[in-house]
């Protein structure tokens, strides 16, 4: 068996682990000894299958009553196959290619590290071979890399060669084809595209020397990336900081990505709102929730990468939008309804954010001073039901989908909910009780992973433990079949 064909056509290492539950260690030793296990082998067989998951999901007979534990649809990403040689420098932003080679991950892209010896004294090849579950290259004169993978195969098998950050020694060495180490060589020996995000001192970015370099790389089609203007890490302030990796994120995908009306969702209209509401007491008291917006921020940026239109109407997060999408930001349920209706039409609606139910009737616009007595009362009312709005909106969404948190019956109250809130899908989280005040053992909220069980007429799938950002792929890869199914019932039969 060819074991390599067979990772590739599930969409590499990373898909294959996630898939299989293994660390990149394992997937290596299927590779050395070119077999898989026979544990892993039936999952690998359906996974190989074009419709399994399709009748899995699908099944119009699947008992109403009876959840099962499914494997969610395989995910097949715009960048599927796509291979990108990361060459990291040796500078102080160099940290930030690991949140790079996630991101990029995310996007389906398969990231080959290679670093520079001063790159080592920033971050080690381990960090980043744990993180993209690959081999990490370091050394021009490594007998066993050249044996296994040589510096001209590392410059050639590639679809892109990005160097983050792209110091100014490099971004020099290059310019003036100096090939005296890994990374500089393939940067002189690739002929696939090229791009580069500087990060440096203000002054070395403004030298005359850096900046004839710049002239010179971006004269033979080096695409370069940044840098941005502000506070560097050595304290100055000036152009020279690294570009945020969601933005170097973009270029790499505005340049490899395919034409993006030939996405499965190009031209639908997707609308996702994600985070908590806060509801304010008085003018410095709110109630809020622990809601981070990871969840909903993950299916909005998989949404877009499957070429949506997506308005994101996110609630306070922390955390950075997603690229490519309409964010509207709001504090309020009643905000948040309101902007919900004024991006109708929607072919998707996805209401992932954790709404507050109710809100203070009579919110002060003041602090509320401390009282004498040792209890007070605080009336609250309803605020709006934003996915029952949608549900019932007469230009309803054609695919609704809800969230449910729930302490207990999960199945139960998820059904309930989706037929009372009139919607297509719910995703049902189970949230641990906490004991007292600790919410330390949540077991969803602001967690990089999450356990689904999603709900639909007449099914109940329970998924396993993934990462927020592969269940909002595999949701996503769902809400497409659905919605193509969906297209295929109102064509009339071909008599
Ligand atoms: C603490 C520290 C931080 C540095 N940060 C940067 C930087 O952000 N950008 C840069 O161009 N050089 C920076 N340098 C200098 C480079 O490390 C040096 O020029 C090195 O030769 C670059 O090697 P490389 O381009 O082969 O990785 C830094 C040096 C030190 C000691």
């Amino acid at each position: 068996m060819d074991v390599q064909k067979v990772i590739d056509q599930l969409g590499g290492r990373h898909a294959l682990q996630s898939l299989l539950g293994v660390g990149p260690s394992a997937i290596s030793n299927y590779i050395t000894r070119g077999c898989f296990p026979r544990r892993v082998q039936s999952i690998i067989d359906t996974a190989l299958q074009d419709t399994p998951h399709h009748n899995q999901l699908h099944n119009p007979n699947a008992n109403s009553t009876s959840s099962t534990t499914l494997t969610p649809p395989r995910i097949i990403h715009p960048t599927h196959g796509k291979r990108i040689a990361l060459i990291i420098g040796g500078g102080i932003a160099a940290y930030k290619a690991l949140e790079l080679t996630r991101r990029l991950q995310d996007h389906g892209f398969h990231i080959t590290g290679i670093m520079t010896k001063s790159a080592q004294q920033f971050i080690t090849p381990l960090s980043l071979s744990a993180l993209s579950g690959e081999k990490v290259y370091t050394d021009l004169f490594s007998l066993t890399d050249e044996a296994e993978m040589g510096h001209i195969r590392l410059a050639r098998e590639t679809d892109l060669v990005l160097v983050v950050p792209a110091t100014a020694n490099l971004m020099a060495r290059a310019a003036n084809g100096i090939a005296d180490d890994l990374a500089s060589t393939i940067l002189l020996a690739t002929t696939a595209p090229v791009m580069m995000a500087p990060a440096m001192n203000p002054a070395m970015w403004s030298h005359p020397a850096t900046q004839d370099n710049l002239a010179r790389l971006q004269s033979r089609g080096v695409h370069i990336i940044g840098p941005d203007s502000g506070d560097t890490a050595c304290g100055e302030d000036g152009e020279g900081r690294l570009t945020s990796p969601q933005d170097i994120v973009a270029h790499v995908r505005a340049r490899l990505e395919p034409d993006r009306s030939s996405l499965a969702l190009s031209g639908k209209h997707a609308l996702v709102t994600s985070g908590p509401t806060i509801e304010p007491i008085d003018s410095v008291r709110f109630i809020a929730n622990h809601s981070s917006g990871k969840q909903g921020h993950a299916i909005a940026a998989a949404l877009a990468s499957h070429g949506a239109t997506v308005t994101l109407v996110n609630g306070p997060v922390t955390i950075d939008p997603p690229t490519g999408v309409k964010l509207v930001s709001v504090e309020t349920a009643q905000e948040m309804h309101d902007a919900c209706m004024a991006a109708l039409p929607a072919d998707i609606a996805v209401c992932a954010a954790a709404v507050a139910d109710w809100r203070a009737q009579a919110p002060k616009n003041h602090k509320i001073k401390k009282q004498a007595a040792d209890s007070m009362t605080l009336n609250l009312v309803k605020n709006p039901d934003i996915l029952a709005a949608l549900g019932t909106h007469e230009q309803r969404p054609t695919l609704l989908v809800g969230f449910a948190a729930e302490t207990e019956n999960l199945e139960a109250n998820a059904q309930q909910k989706r037929i009372a809130k009139n919607c297509d899908w719910i995703i049902g989280n189970l949230v641990a009780v906490s004991s007292g005040t600790n919410t330390s053992d949540n077991l969803v909220f602001g967690h990089d992973k999450n356990t689904i069980m999603l709900v639909r007429d007449g099914t109940s799938e329970a998924w396993p433990k993934m990462r927020k950002t592969e269940i909002a792929d595999k949701l996503v890869a769902a809400m497409i079949m659905t919605l193509n199914e969906t297209v295929a019932d109102k064509e009339p039969a071909n008599v």
